[in-house]
């Protein structure tokens, strides 16, 4: 057994590091200083896994990137001011839960850059996530965002689309990809008194777990309930966002949600697309340097859709009226309790 192990790892890993160098000759050489910090970040930052500081990253890379209002004038997006003054972006309300990334590194390369870098790269480590676009060179952040620009989990789905649509010119389809990033992820601060409650029962796989289980008919709370922006979820141990519950129903994007069940290409090349448009809000593309090549792949991942044990397609709360909600085995065995996601400061070794 042990045999077979070790003769199957003597037989891949040449074929895994070959391409791992392949890609790194590709870096152009004015990217090549980031190496180094792509493999801290990857390393210690995130420990290869698409844990609670890989889903912190992503996650930061939104509130940063849609702190930009046209109208009001100051704070530049994608510019790493949720960073620099985090004094006041962190205070406000919605971006409770975000200081486990905000250490090193700020130094090396601007503010922006680095939320960019980091949220790109807590990509790489959740298998089934596209490989990004990442530009960089933005110029340091001048002013802190306004407050009131990062959408709450609260806020009527109309609100969301139009702060997204004036902050970013995202389409509702837009909107709805970027939530794929809710299937890498989960609540510090929504349910008190549990850290990390996931928001899918895979919150380590970047699959489209999010959109099937949001559409389920909500029955119970993980906790009791009753807090603002949480809804009724269907899976013991997740909990459910007001917001994303929303999305799944309102015919301005229901859909567009639906469209995402077991879609995983779809799911990749919108999310990537829209993800890349939001790395560039405030920021003049041609003054970047295209440094997508330092973003290794993610691992892949070739699962299929499923509905969560117990549960199957009379569970689904249909909302799209055009396309009926596809079928999808159950997965076997009782009712799911999903575990919390370790918090990064529980888990790191090192500390
Ligand atoms: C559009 C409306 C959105 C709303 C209302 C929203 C709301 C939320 C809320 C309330 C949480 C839980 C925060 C906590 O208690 O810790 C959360 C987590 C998260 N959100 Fe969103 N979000 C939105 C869009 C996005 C976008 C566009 C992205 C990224 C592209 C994103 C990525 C994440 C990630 C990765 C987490 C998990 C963070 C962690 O586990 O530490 N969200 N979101």
């Amino acid at each position: 057994m042990v045999f077979k192990q070790v003769s199957a790892l003597a037989l891949t890993l040449p074929l895994v590091l070959g391409a791992a160098i392949e890609r790194r000759a590709a870096v152009p050489q004015e990217c090549a200083f980031l190496l180094p910090i792509v493999d801290d970040l990857m390393d210690n930052l995130f420990e290869n896994e698409c844990g609670d500081a890989a889903h912190g990253a992503l996650r930061l890379t939104f509130h940063d990137a849609i702190g930009i209002d046209p109208t009001l004038g100051y704070g530049r997006g994608a510019d790493g001011s949720i960073i620099i003054f985090n004094q006041t972006e962190l205070t406000f309300a919605a971006n409770d839960g975000l200081d486990d990334v905000i250490d090193t590194h700020a130094s090396s390369l601007s503010p922006g850059d680095f939320v960019f870098l980091a949220g790109s790269l807590s990509l790489a480590t959740c298998p089934g996530a596209p490989q990004v676009k990442l530009s960089i060179g933005r110029p340091q952040p001048v002013a802190a965002s306004p407050d009131l620009l990062v959408p709450e989990p609260f806020d009527p789905i109309d609100k969301i689309l139009s702060r997204m649509a004036a902050g970013g010119n995202f389409s509702p389809q837009e909107v709805v990809a970027l939530l794929s990033s809710h299937s890498v992820a989960g609540a510090d601060t929504i349910v008190p008194g549990i850290e990390g409650v996931p928001f899918d029962s895979t919150p380590s796989t970047f699959d489209t777990q999010i959109f099937v289980e949001v559409q389920l008919r909500g029955t119970m709370f993980t906790g009791p309930g009753g807090n603002q922006g949480e809804v009724e979820t269907a899976i013991q141990g997740t909990t459910r966002l007001q917001s994303d519950s929303g999305f799944a129903r309102e015919e301005s994007t229901n859909c567009f949600w639906q469209s995402f069940v077991n879609n995983q290409q779809q799911m990749q090349e919108q999310f990537a697309a829209a993800f890349f448009k939001m790395s560039l809000l405030g920021q003049n593309e041609n003054d970047l340097i295209d440094c997508s090549a330092v973003i290794p792949p993610a691992p892949t991942f070739t699962g299929e859709a499923f509905f969560p044990p117990s549960l199957t397609h009379d569970d689904v709360e249909q909302a799209c009226a055009s396309v009926p909600f596809p079928n999808l085995p159950t997965l076997p065995g009782p009712p799911e309790v999903v575990p919390p996601i370790p918090q990064a400061d529980d888990d790191d070794d090192d500390s």
